[in-house]
């Protein structure tokens, strides 16, 4: 932009009828012009006589302006030669002086470059079919609206300061309680950590417990989150198989012992299935003799259909290896960013200071808000309605998939939780599927996207059917299964199309 365009520009963006005094007007639209790099450095301005009749303003309205922009750096003023856009670029985003030589690159840590490059996160987070998603819009908003406002007619300096220790300890004696009744989890209040989740839960146990290059045991198929952790705290990853009964860990992983293993014992993540009680009591065993450390990560344990949940493998442990981690998000609702961990009586003082270190406690209001919701039997009750509402969409589609696909396409993983996974048949690229379903309106996750070793995955595809509205299931499964259907093989489509029409 040149100086005549200036007064143009400006002069199309002031309101003379607004509020904001023009002298502040004219100072904001010239800091953009100069940030945005519309006036380029060396641009010299206009003087203040010129400016001023151009937009028809006092001459001391323009002069103040000039002498705001020269007192914080955009501009420089030379007595006799003008006022010049100052180069305020950073000294990286300046051209070269010789303009030769190679590109710098990007200088992310391995590690860095690592996370980025296999990130697993969705940009959408929101609709069908978003696995890990519950329904939001059924979350009782106006109770704990009442609880929140009551609480804050009485905060206490306690509550709105840091907040060292673990958590609020009413919430702690709450959630306890909590455990102990409904996953059967051995533990007093001291030993529940709060945290803003399973991701920090595990970030400060691996930071706490484990060193750079040492070995963790994670389940094959993962969460991509909790690998992300892991490896950015510089874990080596060892991915063990899974089968029916959970982790399978073969006679040359149990050669060498890891730091750490992480499981989903309750509902293995993403496959669904539970681990028994004799791989629970070995895993148990083996973890003692070799000092591992064990996170059982119990996500969504509380929406089962039909059997009870189970106990907790954190209540089979007599020796104390087993950091159990549980979240709200699915419980409650994800932006609530909050959850807790149960741990050894032996680490309770090293966590409490660990988590206080790390990432400096807050959110005792929030905490405080959440006591009272469960005291008055609020989350009880929630859970309860949100498992019926889950358990009819499970249904729907279920039947979605059943209709279109007879019983060639296995789904599995749906006993509990928010999800089922979707089975396709060997050879299928599960992310151009996702990818095309993305594009015809349909979130869905890619089973590949959470195996480890790339040439163990089996295709399948993660439908979260608990956020989704009961009518909204099956016409959104149609589509999805037109990407499907076109993208098997054709002998497969023309099986299934002969199995719907029976
Ligand atoms: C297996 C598993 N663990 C942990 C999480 C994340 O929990 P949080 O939101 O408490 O960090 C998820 C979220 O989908 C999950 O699927």
């Amino acid at each position: 932009m040149d100086t005549i365009i200036l007064s143009d520009w400006l002069h199309a963006r002031l309101d003379r009828a607004h509020a904001e005094p023009m002298y502040r007007q004219v100072l904001d639209l010239m800091q953009q012009a100069i940030l945005t790099g519309q006036l380029a450095p060396g641009t010299k301005l206009p003087s203040s006589r010129t400016l001023a009749a151009d937009l028809e303003i006092a001459r001391n309205t323009v002069l103040h302006v000039y002498d705001q922009l020269t007192a914080e750096g955009y501009v420089i003023s030379s007595t006799g030669s003008g006022t010049y856009v100052a180069d305020t670029r950073p000294q990286e985003a300046r051209p070269p002086v010789d303009n030769v030589g190679p590109k710098k690159p990007c200088a992310l840590s391995k590690r860095g470059a690592r996370l980025i490059g296999q990130a697993g996160v969705s940009p959408k987070q929101w609709g069908a079919f978003m696995p890990g998603v519950p329904d939001v819009a059924e979350f009782p908003a106006r109770t704990w609206s009442r609880l929140q406002a009551r609480l804050w007619k009485r905060a206490s300096p306690e509550l709105l300061t840091y907040a060292p220790g673990g958590g609020y300890r009413p919430l702690r004696r709450a959630l306890s309680d909590y455990l102990r009744v409904a996953r059967s989890v051995k533990c007093s209040p001291d030993q529940i950590v709060i945290t803003t989740g399973i991701h920090q839960s595990i970030d400060l146990a691996v930071r706490l417990l484990t060193d750079f290059g040492d070995r963790a045991w994670v389940e094959e198929p993962c969460y991509w989150g909790v690998r992300s952790v892991l490896q950015s705290s510089g874990l080596t990853l060892v991915p063990i198989p899974v089968d029916g009964e959970g982790l399978n860990p073969l006679e040359r992983d149990m050669r060498e012992p890891p730091r750490l293993a992480l499981v989903t014992p309750s509902h293995q993540y993403p496959l669904g299935m539970v681990m028994s009680l004799a791989r629970r009591r070995s895993l148990l065993e083996f973890a003692r003799q070799h000092d591992v450390w064990i996170i059982e990560d119990d996500y969504d344990s509380e929406f089962r259909y039909g059997s009870r949940p189970l106990a907790s493998l954190q209540g089979l442990d007599e020796a104390g290896q087993v950091i159990y981690v549980g979240s709200l998000g699915k419980m409650l609702f994800p932006g609530l960013r909050m959850g807790y961990m149960v741990v050894p009586e032996q680490l309770v003082d090293t966590f409490r200071t660990g988590i206080a270190e790390l990432y400096r406690e807050g959110q005792l209001m929030q905490q405080a808000v959440l006591t009272e919701f469960i005291m008055d039997g609020y989350l009880t009750s929630h859970v309860r309605r949100m498992r019926t509402l889950y358990g009819e969409r499970r249904q729907l589609l279920i039947d979605s998939i059943t209709a279109h696909f007879g019983d060639t396409l296995d789904v599995m993983g749906d006993e509990a939780g928010l999800h089922l996974v979707l089975g396709l048949p060997d050879g299928t690229d599960d992310r151009a599927v996702a990818a095309a379903a993305l594009d015809a309106g349909v979130v869905t996750r890619p089973l590949a996207n959470y195996y480890v070793d790339q040439a163990s995955a089996r295709p399948g595809l993660m439908l979260g059917y608990a956020c989704v509205p009961n009518e909204q299931i099956g016409p959104a499964f149609e589509t999805l299964a037109n990407v499907i259907e076109k993208a098997i093989a054709p002998a497969d489509a023309r099986r299934h199309r002969k199995v719907a029409s029976r």
